[in-house]
Parts: structure tokens; sequence; C-alpha cells
């Protein structure tokens, strides 16, 4: 008889998008004159940019001839998206990261998630808290996390790090040692940062403990302040200790294309194995590349005319950004993130908790966002705001919550 993975048992359900999907489509059938403005999910609402349309439409166009049709891709990705990432997000930002250290991939989701496959299943994982759920739930998926504590909200094995007011959001170095430390600036769902000489901190821990730190930089797109690093490959010493993880999903609108990468620096060895070597070794048995035309539109992220349509595009969001914070904060309400990042962290008035803030938003502005508890026990009486709708919608929204 078959046994399957009990780990997967262990998953408490999947219950914060479910249950505002519920409560939101509950409330719209008994409102149905009601329009709600949904600002919850991290979706991007704009249509890709004109300059990766063209490239591709270009490709699908090559895919249709003989002489310039494209089979499989090759097991790291095509050598024209792996050099224009390195010449572009690393070489010109001072960071010696190359080509060949570069894994395209469908997305930072998948890479996150699979990326623990190649750690021992002793390994101590640390987390932010609140947190991106993928980091959790596949450490337990693959027997990483002890044992579910349902009042606390927490796995036994896990190492919580609170990302809270006091701190600013940006984690303390834990109590226990940790051999594996996922760290996401800009950060989902807190939208907090880190500066470069906190995150060279960390680099040296790690380092110090022989710790492999999995950076994710999902919104690295989203910066916009000096002193805030758009990667740790700008820290010292982060060759031999750091993992990178890039998405084309948020800075260009890829969330429905699919295209990611993940660095991994020949220099990160446990003893003589060179994790580069694992991961090429774990991509070309479990993986066969993303499509050629997506990593055509890829490359046109960084053409000249590319590089300025996505600025615009960044710029649109992080104009509702700059609404959403100036206007709660007239409305008297305690908000941070949404300067570098696209999402808006606030603080529940009146002692409410995240779900209170959430029935009452929903009931009395017909808005929607996140509950914070969703992401950690630290999340709660927080709420995450995104900046990704329409800026119409975004106004609306505003205007909606501070007429309350
Ligand atoms: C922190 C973080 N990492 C990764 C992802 C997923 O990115 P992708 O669309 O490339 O899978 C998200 C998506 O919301 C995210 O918030």
């Amino acid at each position: 008889m078959y046994k399957i993975n009990d780990n997967y048992l262990k998953l408490p359900g999947s219950y914060l998008f479910s249950a505002i999907g519920r409560k939101v489509n509950e409330y719209a059938a008994a409102h149905p004159d009601k329009k709600v403005i949904r600002l919850g999910i991290g979706d991007v609402t704009q249509p890709l940019a004109p300059a990766i349309i063209e490239a591709l439409h270009g490709a699908v166009e090559e895919m249709g001839h003989a002489e310039t049709f494209r089979g499989y891709a090759p097991d790291l990705g095509y050598e024209f998206l792996r050099t224009a990432i390195a010449d572009n997000d690393y070489k010109a930002r001072g960071c010696e990261i190359s080509a060949d250290e570069i894994f395209i991939s469908d997305g930072a989701k998948c890479d996150s998630g699979n990326i623990q496959e190649i750690f021992s299943v002793d390994n101590r994982i640390a987390v932010c808290d609140p947190v991106y759920p993928v980091y959790v739930d596949t450490n337990v998926m693959a027997g990483r996390t002890g044992t579910y504590d349902p009042v606390k909200e927490t796995w036994s094995d896990v190492i919580y790090m609170p990302c809270t007011a006091e701190n600013g959001f940006s984690p303390e170095f834990p109590d226990k040692t940790p051999d594996l430390i996922y760290l996401c600036f800009p950060n989902n769902p807190t939208g907090a940062t880190i500066t470069r000489d906190r995150l060279q901190e960390w680099v040296d821990y790690a380092n110090r403990i022989g710790a492999v730190i999995i950076y994710d930089a999902a919104y690295e797109a989203y910066i916009s302040e000096e002193d805030v690093p758009h990667s740790i490959y700008e820290c010292e010493g982060a060759r031999t200790c750091a993992i990178e993880l890039r998405s084309f999903s948020k800075n260009a609108g890829f969330t429905g294309v699919r295209l990611g990468f993940t660095v991994i620096p020949k220099d990160l060895k446990c003893g003589e194995v060179s994790l580069h070597a694992l991961w090429a070794r774990r991509h070309g048995t479990k993986y066969n590349g993303a499509p050629y035309i997506v990593q055509r539109a890829g490359e046109a992220v960084y053409s000249p005319a590319g590089r300025e349509q996505v600025k615009k595009q960044v710029a649109y969001y992080m104009n509702n950004a700059r609404y959403i914070l100036t206007g709660l904060k007239e409305a008297g309400y305690t908000v941070s993130g949404g300067v570098n990042a696209p999402y808006i962290w606030l603080k529940a008035p009146a002692g409410m908790t995240s779900w209170e803030f959430f029935d009452y938003l929903l009931e009395k502005a017909n808005v929607v966002g996140t509950p914070g508890s969703g992401f950690g026990p630290s999340g709660e009486t927080y709420f995450r705001l995104t900046a990704f709708g329409s800026y119409e919608n975004t106004v609306e929204a505003v205007d909606r919550i501070k007429a309350l």
C-alpha cells in the first residue's frame, strides 16, 4: 500500500485568500448596488508595455519558421537574457555576478519554494514574521518545520524573527542559530526595506555562523531611496553566503507571462560542494526552461524603450502608493511602507484585530485589503493595502476611507 507525503497533512488550510474571497462574495451578493474596490491581492493591473508586446510578436513569428524555430531552451536559460540581466541588474550596480551564475525560471514563487530542496532536511530555517507564506509552507512539505501550534500559528522548528513597529519592520538576529535565513526586501507584506549597512551586517552574520541567506528581491524595481540596496551582492562577502531571487512579475507586469531568475554565485560552497552545481543539477533534471518567446520578452525589458516603459509603470503604481500613504496619514492612520514598495502597511485603529478591520472596511467603505494576521502572528492588528489597482480606484478607495 502506498503512502503519501504526510507532511502535506500538517499544513493548515490556506485560509487567508479563500476567507477574503468568501467574505467579499457574500457581501457583493447581499449588496449588488455597491462597488467593491479590491486593494487586497498583489497582482498587477497595467497591460504589458509596448516594447514587450513587440518582442513577444517577433518571437512568435520566429517560432513559425524552420530557420528560426527554437525547441528546448538551454538548461540555465538563453544566453541573451542572462547577459542582459548580468549587465543591467548586477554589473551596472557594481555587483560581481556573471551570466553563468544566473538561472532563468518561470518566476520567484517556484524558485523560492524549490530552493530548499538542495538543503538537508535537518537545516533550521529562520523567517521574518509576518512573511510571504511560500517560504514556510514549502519547508513544511519537506518535513523541516516540526509541529504546528494552531493557537500561536507557529511551527516548533522554525525560527521566527518578528518585524514590528519597534524594529522598523526589519528583523533582529535571532536568539537561536539558523542554517537558512529567508529575507525579503522590499518586503511583502510590510513594504519595509533594509539599509545597505544593515544588510551588510546580515551578510557578515551569515558568513560568521555558516548560514545561507535566501534573499527575495522580487520588489527591487520599487526602490526609490539611495541607501536601500537593490541586490544583496552590493554587500561585501555576499558571494559566499547568499542566493538571490528575482521576478519579472512586479517590475514588468509578467504575473501572467511568467519569468524570473535565481542567482547562485560559484563561491557559495558547503565545504567543497558548490550550491551552484547542485541547483544546476536540480534545474537540469526537473525543469525544461521558460518559453523562448517569454525569454525574448524578458530581454525587451532591458532595451532602452522597454526600460523607459516599465519605469513609467512602476511610477504609476508608486503614485498610487503615495496617494494611499498621504491619504491615510491625513485620516489619522499609522502607516508605513509605500515608499520603496507597492505595499502599504497600516495599523488597524481603535484596538481592532486585522479581521475586524477587514470587515469594517468592507462594510463601511466597500474596500478590500488583506488582514495582516494572515502573514503571521506579528501581523495581527495590521492590514495590507496594495498600490497595484488603477489610479481611479485607488483614489476612490482612499477617499472613501477618509470619509469614514
Ligand atoms: C515576496 C514575493 N516573492 C515572490 C513572489 C512571486 O513572484 P512570481 O510571480 O515571480 O512567482 C511574490 C508574489 O507576490 C512575492 O510577494
